[in-house]
């Protein structure tokens, strides 16, 4: 039977085991695609945990299809230099590495190429919301030339494969179909030509590298590509000797939820998916999507839907996951919950990838430390544990006090639909905590019992408490505090809500009154005129029981309803059955205020001293703990 361990051949590549890193853009770079410290240190960790192939970040084969102002590059002859950096780190810590070349298309970011995009025809890409230009025919003709360029730099610098992009809606898949392929010379005619010649460019260029195919299972967008629409290009991969087909699902125009695995996305259909691709193609085949979960590894072996497991954001959550599976230590892996706030959100903002529990992605973990120092620190929530949990990674003697149950906030997040699988991450932190011998001391936290612990350090993570807040007439509704309505000590009540604030805690409580509670009417309202997107939010956007209003204040409430001040203009948006509150969050910050004279080295860190999220909390506790 196959194993997840068996070494595996594909072409002349030997991998050593069934674990492949798929392509996820870091954001480490910058616009001359430079190679830094946070991408050799984040390529060292992932070859030294074990993965036997990397498939790096993507780069686009021309300018015009970059998708990120700080992506690696290829156009350039410098950047075969810059490349040559990764292949190094990766091959000395054991490891084959892999670059996905691709055009973006339509999908591409003026920010990053510094032009409109440019696509087979000008048909909008909704994630974007750009309308690409029309490609001329010499236009077509230099992409596909520089396709088989950067497979000959691809070489130069020492990767071992090349992952060729035909797919996830970039523009090898724009082509191929009707919907977004509205030409009528031959690359409309044929609208497999373009893959056909960017197929003879790379594999003429390949000069005996083993070459994988991208695609997308499905895209799951009416007129999109099926499994079946995939088949011309399978006979290419297969005709021209590529070694695998590595399929995820969705496109990132149209489906980013698809795209990226999102918890809601679900996990039948993808298994549909894999299998369908996995009848129409005799090449081994690399499925990923949510497969950091060993059950479902083997089954995918098992009932033969995968012969390669590829990992993406999973891996941004621990690098090494494959070293603890192959050593038995499965308890010890850091799983991901899927909420893409530390990856996929910090590589759009340009902060660069990131994991909500993991400020170690692209830096070493701490060692232990040859000072002998005892740390207290009050509160288990994010930033509690994660601050305990570094101070014993340094090997420090280490006490936590937490009055109720260990995850603070951190026990509200697995609440809202489609979130269940934060337990994962949570409880991977518990369990680290733990590893590591943090006391946990389950009581309060006062002066006499720091006191008595004797510490060196005192770190006050406390976190924060919803208030209602002061609004006119506010007395006589039916309130409940974001907080207290996911801690379920007071239920909503009637089928008509109201939310204030529409950030992440006020999005997610409406979701929750539509999908778990029956409400058939929930408003949302918030002072800011453009709400940061997320999926919760597009979601919410297109649910015709939703309303969302921006740019607006709520005045007070009266008996006939609800007052707003919007572009300075009243309105009466009615009566509500449920007032639900996500706007008054405060800094717990009583403690600390007690304690910061009488202890010399005190920190404030998390909720208690800046309202954030638990990126913010475990990245803030990375920061106090480096220090010492
Ligand atoms: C931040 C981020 C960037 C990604 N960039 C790419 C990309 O450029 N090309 C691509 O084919 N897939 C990309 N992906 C998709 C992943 O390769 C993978 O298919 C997807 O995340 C599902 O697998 P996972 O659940 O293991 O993350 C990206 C994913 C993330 C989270
Ligand atoms: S930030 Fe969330 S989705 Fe991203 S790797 Fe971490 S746990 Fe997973």
């Amino acid at each position: 039977m196959s194993s997840l361990f068996d070494v595996v051949r594909l072409g002349n590549l030997e991998l050593k085991n069934r674990f492949v890193m798929a392509p996820v853009k870091t954001a480490y770079g910058n616009p001359k695609g430079e190679v830094n410290e946070l991408h050799l240190k984040f390529y060292e960790k992932l070859a030294k945990g074990g993965l036997s192939l990397i498939i790096t970040e993507p780069v686009a084969v021309l300018k015009s299809g970059r998708e990120h102002p700080k992506q690696l590059c290829i156009d350039e002859e410098h950047c075969v230099s810059e490349l040559r950096k990764i292949t190094d780190v990766i091959h000395k810590n054991g490891s084959l590495a892999c670059l996905n070349i691709n055009h973006a298309g339509r999908a591409a970011n003026p920010k990053a190429s510094g032009q409109p995009p440019l696509a087979p025809s000008a048909i909008t890409c909704p994630a974007t919301a750009q309308t690409p230009q029309e490609l001329t025919k010499d236009q077509i003709k230099e992409i596909i030339k520089a396709f088989g360029q950067a497979t000959r730099k691809a070489k130069e610098a020492g990767f071992d494969a090349v992952e060729l992009q035909a797919g996830m809606g970039y523009l090898i898949a724009q082509f191929l179909k009707d919907r977004t392929n509205k030409r009528n010379d031959e690359y409309g005619k044929d609208k497999s030509l373009f893959a056909k010649e960017v197929f003879e460019e790379v594999f003429s260029n390949a000069s005996g590298m083993s070459i994988i195919v991208r695609i997308s299972a499905n895209e799951f967008v009416d007129g999109g590509i099926t499994p079946e629409d995939n088949k011309v290009i399978f006979e290419l991969a297969e005709n021209y000797g590529a070694v695998a087909i590595h399929a995820g699902l969705g496109n990132a125009c149209d489906t980013p939820p698809w795209y990226y695995s999102a918890t809601f996305t679900p996990e039948d259909k993808q298994i549909e998916m894999f299998k369908k691709v996995k009848s129409l193609t005799k090449l081994p085949l690399i499925v990923d999507g949510r497969m950091a979960n060993k059950q479902k590894m083997e089954a995918a072996l098992k009932d033969g839907w995968a012969d390669l497991i590829g990992l993406g954001k999973s891996l941004a959550c621990d690098q090494e996951i494959v070293k603890k599976l192959q050593e038995g230590k499965d308890d010890e892996v850091y799983y991901c919950g899927g909420c893409l706030q530390g990856c996929l959100l910090k590589v759009k903002a340009g902060v660069g990838l990131g994991c909500i529990i993991n400020p170690f992605v692209n830096r070493d973990r701490f060692e232990k430390s040859d000072k002998k120092l005892k740390f207290v620190v009050v509160g288990g929530g994010p930033a509690g544990m994660a601050a305990a949990t570094y101070a014993a990674m340094k090997g420090y003697d280490t006490v936590l006090f937490e009055k109720k149950k260990l995850g603070g906030q951190f026990n509200l997040a697995v609440k809202p639909p489609f979130k269940e699988s934060m337990q994962r991450p949570l409880d991977s932190m518990i369990k680290e905590l733990n590893r590591y011998g943090v006391k946990v001391r389950y009581e309060e936290a006062n002066y006499d019992k720091i006191k008595e612990e004797n510490p060196d350090v005192v770190v006050i993570a406390t976190g924060a408490t919803s208030s209602i807040p002061n609004i006119d007439g506010i007395e006589n509704e039916y309130v409940i505090d974001a907080f207290s309505y996911f801690e379920n000590t007071k239920p909503p009540k009637g089928k008509r809500a109201l939310v204030l604030g529409v950030g992440l805690i006020g999005r997610e409580a409406m979701e929750d009154l539509l999908v778990k509670k029956g409400f058939e009417e929930v408003v949302g309202i918030d002072i800011l005129k453009e709400l940061p997107a997320d999926f919760t939010l597009a979601r919410l956007s297109s649910n015709p029981k939703v309303k969302i209003i921006t740019g607006a204040k709520l005045e007070r409430f009266t008996e006939n309803g609800a007052i707003i001040n919007k572009d300075t203009k009243e309105e009466n948006i009615g009566k509500f059955d449920t007032i639900i509150t996500s706007i008054g969050t405060k800094p717990n910050k009583d403690l600390y205020e007690f304690l910061k004279d009488k202890f010399d080295n005190i920190k404030l860190i998390g909720d208690a001293n800046n309202i954030g999220d638990i990126y913010q909390a475990t990245h803030d506790a990375y920061d106090v703990i480096a220090k010492y």
